[in-house]
């Protein structure tokens, strides 16, 4: 299937549901599903869908795979944000000793060789280095998208290694948001859609969404765009509607991998204006990755990778 046709199907599948039963649960049938992890948590109660979701999308995830994952039927959770995480003053992510290999055929390539880090509440973070050194690698782990191979990943006080498959994912819909340097918005739905649509996959109840849908594309800029697609908006533009997107269902943490990498320095400078806007409004978190020297100034801390490790 191609990406087009793929993105016609998902929007058959969302149109009809929101027309003809004005429904917002029936977002489209799939079997798509991957095995549910085995142990039970403590916070979650009820069954959750562990298939992909927007919020699950790596770098390397083709927009194909995106809108079958946006097509996924829901399983609501009677489990709220409180159930997941218990509170925690500490930093949002500590990171210690973290390694990670990979094995292709008989090699195995160590990627990470010992990342130790901190990001605390409301810090933009930059993770700069050149192509290879592992930054997506680490970032995936960042996200609980990928595992470590030793070490350990805390998630607001919460080991991730020790969570199951179905508490990681709970984790993802609800206090990380993505963003990506293609912006991985669906191109059939408009600017305010796709953003309606992060709600929707995130169970905000329908009641909210057009007011936070409304706060967050106010809060990117783009108030004058909201029934423009994908197609009739600029680079800038599309990387402010991904933000909208990713800041939606309000998560603590918002993980970017090169999200100025498409853009000139104007429209990188505005997403990073929009990145520090959002860390004051919304009280999020911010971890990115970059190439472009020029933004660095506006982070808080900057670690430099360089072959799988950071240069002090
Ligand atoms: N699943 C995998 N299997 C094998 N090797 C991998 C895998 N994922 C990443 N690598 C290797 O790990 C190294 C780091 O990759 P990574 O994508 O993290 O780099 P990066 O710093 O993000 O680079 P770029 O700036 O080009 O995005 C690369 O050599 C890559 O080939
Ligand atoms: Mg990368």
């Amino acid at each position: 299937m191609s990406v087009i046709a793929g993105m016609k199907n998902l929007f058959s599948k969302i149109r009809p549901a929101k027309s003809q039963s004005g429904e917002d649960s029936a977002v489209g049938q799939t079997e798509h599903r991957e095995p549910v992890g085995q142990e039970e948590s403590a916070y979650i109660s009820e069954p959750q869908n562990t298939s992909i979701d927007p919020h699950d999308i790596t770098s390397e995830t083709s927009q194909e795979e995106v809108a079958v994952a946006a097509a996924e039927p829901e399983v609501k959770s009677k489990s709220s944000k409180k159930d997941l995480l218990p509170p925690y003053d500490g930093p949002v992510l500590e990171v210690r000793n973290v390694h990670r290999s990979f094995q292709t055929g008989s090699r195995i390539i160590h990627v990470l060789k010992g990342i130790d880090m901190e990001v605390n509440p409301q810090q933009l973070v930059m993770l700069k280095g050149r192509s290879g050194s592992g930054k997506t690698t680490l970032l995936n782990m960042l996200g609980g998208l990928d595992q470590p191979s030793s070490g350990d990943i805390l998630f607001s006080g919460q080991p991730l290694q020790d969570w199951g498959d179905r508490r990681r994912t709970a984790l993802r819909r609800r206090e990380i948001g993505f963003i990506f340097q293609a912006y991985a918005l669906m191109p059939l739905l408009s600017a305010w859609e796709n953003v309606e649509l992060s709600l929707r996959m995130a169970d905000v109840p329908r009641s909210e969404w057009k007011d936070r849908v409304g706060h967050c594309l106010d809060l990117v800029g783009l108030t004058k765009r909201v029934k423009h697609r994908p197609f009739e908006m600029s680079g800038g533009e599309q990387q402010r509607v991904a933000i909208a997107k990713a800041i939606a269902h309000r998560p603590r943490l918002l993980l970017a991998d090169e999200p100025t990498a498409e853009l000139d320095s104007k429209m990188g400078a505005q997403v990073m204006a929009v990145f520090r806007n959002i860390i004051e409004v919304e009280q999020v978190t911010i971890c990115m990755t970059t190439h472009d020297p020029t933004i660095l100034e506006v982070a808080d801390h900057v670690y430099e990778m360089a072959d799988g490790r950071f240069i002090k």
